[in-house]
């Protein structure tokens, strides 16, 4: 009997703690939903998500304002495994070159037989919607040019639990760089870098997105990539890149009914995807375990932080066009990312075109991105088990490979991975591939 009322007392505690514990406490934020299954964080209800999803799903034609000039005709055609939102290995070209005084410059790609010219970006689309019945004699297809030297691939990124990124405050990242640069004695010192919001004209936020941190926004992001990627005009990026074979007029993508346009239903959609979960049988093998603790020893996690907090729920963030729904906010995640731009000596030399991410308006900044030349934001590893080809330009294809390209500011790590025993690389592989 006594028995009883003790077992009965201690479970109405354990329920009260539990009722009581996680949410409101900042100490222990609640940890961020993390699953490949397709299912809402709650920032929307599931058929929200899923009409939304279907717009990033949507595959569009010329009527739709697809071109003249793109890469793919949907979203999803890069950003797919192993679900919508996730990554591929699309990769994409960039190229520029360095004028006589050493200063990079945006490529000059002559189209249609060199009767118009490109300019202001460093992407080559790789399709172009002519000739065709109505156009047959237009050669719209882009091609590297020769003097354009300085060439580079960047693989498709996942975007999977991109609304957490997106939530963290921009002191996070600048007090990150500021302590691994104090706590290493100047040797990693990782770049936060100012960048416009495009939906709050004037304003602007610490980069997090791209491989150079080129944005901070997601409907910024989702701006730029209709119009670049897919080659349709938005209202954040209005203007065609060339208007030669172009049938439909601009601004192609007009809000519907609901009052918002597809770049809207886009980042309500990134924003409201699930974080990619671990390998749970395989992170919970004693190798994985082991690696973990080597990560974390060999200085990887210096770069590759393993966990991140979001601002509290009703925090204004770019330029105050978007609050922090309860969904997000407060949230712990683990991304492996500080999100800060590092020479590890694998850097590009693309400098971030800024009249091609941001628009014509911005072109007066072009110089103070010149930092991003030889710099690459290091990748979260949340996912990494899911994408076949590593590092900006997908040229390594095994962690090991990966590990053994990182020199400059990642050259301690890669030493100390050297000096690892067999067994112990074989450690560290295991857990990257549990991530
Ligand atoms: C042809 C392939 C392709 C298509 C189509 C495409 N993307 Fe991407 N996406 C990429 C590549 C490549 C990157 C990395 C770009 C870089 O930084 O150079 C990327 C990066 C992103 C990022 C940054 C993710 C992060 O966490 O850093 C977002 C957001 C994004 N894309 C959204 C979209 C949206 C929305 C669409 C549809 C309008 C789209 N993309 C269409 C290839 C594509
Ligand atoms: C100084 C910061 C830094 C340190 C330290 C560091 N990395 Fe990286 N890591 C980066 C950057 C930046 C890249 C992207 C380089 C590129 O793509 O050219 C990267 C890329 C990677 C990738 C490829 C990810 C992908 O999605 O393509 C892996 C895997 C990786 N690092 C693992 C490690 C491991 C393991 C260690 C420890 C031995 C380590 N890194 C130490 C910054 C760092």
């Amino acid at each position: 009997m006594k028995r009883m009322v003790v077992i009965l007392v201690l479970g109405t505690l354990a329920w009260a703690a539990m009722q009581s514990a996680p949410s409101s406490s900042p100490t222990s934020p609640n940890e961020a939903p993390a699953e490949f299954d397709g299912q809402t964080n709650g920032i929307v209800d599931q058929a929200t998500h899923e009409a939304d999803q279907a717009k990033f799903d949507e595959v569009e034609d010329i009527p739709d304002g697809l071109g003249p000039i793109y890469n793919a005709q949907s979203c999803r055609e890069c950003h797919q495994n192993p679900v919508s939102g996730g990554l591929s290995q699309i990769t994409e070209l960039r190229v520029g070159h360095r004028n006589s005084a050493g200063k990079f410059v945006n490529s000059s790609v002559p189209i249609a037989d060199g009767t118009a010219v490109i300019t202001g970006r460093t992407l080559i689309n790789d399709r172009a919607i002519c000739p065709n019945a109505s156009f047959p004699n237009i050669q719209l297809q882009e091609r590297v040019p020769d003097r354009e030297k300085i060439r580079t691939l960047r693989t498709s990124l996942n975007l999977l639990g991109d609304g957490f990124i997106e939530a963290v405050p921009d002191e996070t990242f600048k007090n990150l760089a500021a302590d691994q640069c104090r706590k290493s004695h100047g040797k990693i010192c990782g770049k936060a870098i100012s960048v416009p919001v495009l939906e709050a004209s004037g304003t602007y936020r610490i980069g997090r997105f791209g491989w150079k941190d080129q944005h901070a926004s997601l409907l910024s992001f989702a701006g730029d990539a209709y119009l670049n990627e897919m080659g349709i005009t938005n209202r954040l990026m209005p203007t065609e890149v060339t208007t030669l074979c172009d049938t439909v007029p601009d601004p192609e993508n007009t809000p519907e009914a609901d009052g918002l346009a597809d770049i809207d239903h886009f980042a309500r959609f990134m924003r409201a995807t699930k974080a990619p979960p671990r390998d749970a049988q395989l992170a919970d093998t004693a190798n994985a375990k082991k690696g973990s603790v080597l990560f974390n020893k060999i200085g990887c996690a210096v770069c590759h932080v393993r966990t991140l907090e979001t601002a509290p729920a009703g925090t204004p963030i770019n330029g105050g066009t978007f609050t922090v729904p309860d969904a997000l906010g407060g949230k712990q995640f683990h991304p492996f990312s500080d999100f800060l731009l590092h020479d590890v000596g694998t850097g590009d030399g693309i400098v971030i075109p800024v009249e091609e991410h941001f628009g014509r308006a911005y072109r007066e900044m072009q110089s103070t991105f010149n930092i991003t030349a030889n710099r690459m934001r290091t990748p979260p590893l949340w996912g990494a088990r899911t994408r076949s080809r590593l590092m900006h330009d997908g040229q390594s294809l095994t962690f090991e490979d990966a590990i053994l390209r990182h020199r400059g500011e990642a050259e301690g790590a890669r030493k100390k991975f050297g000096h690892l025993s067999e067994a112990e690389k074989k450690q560290l592989i295991t857990f990257l591939k549990s991530l």
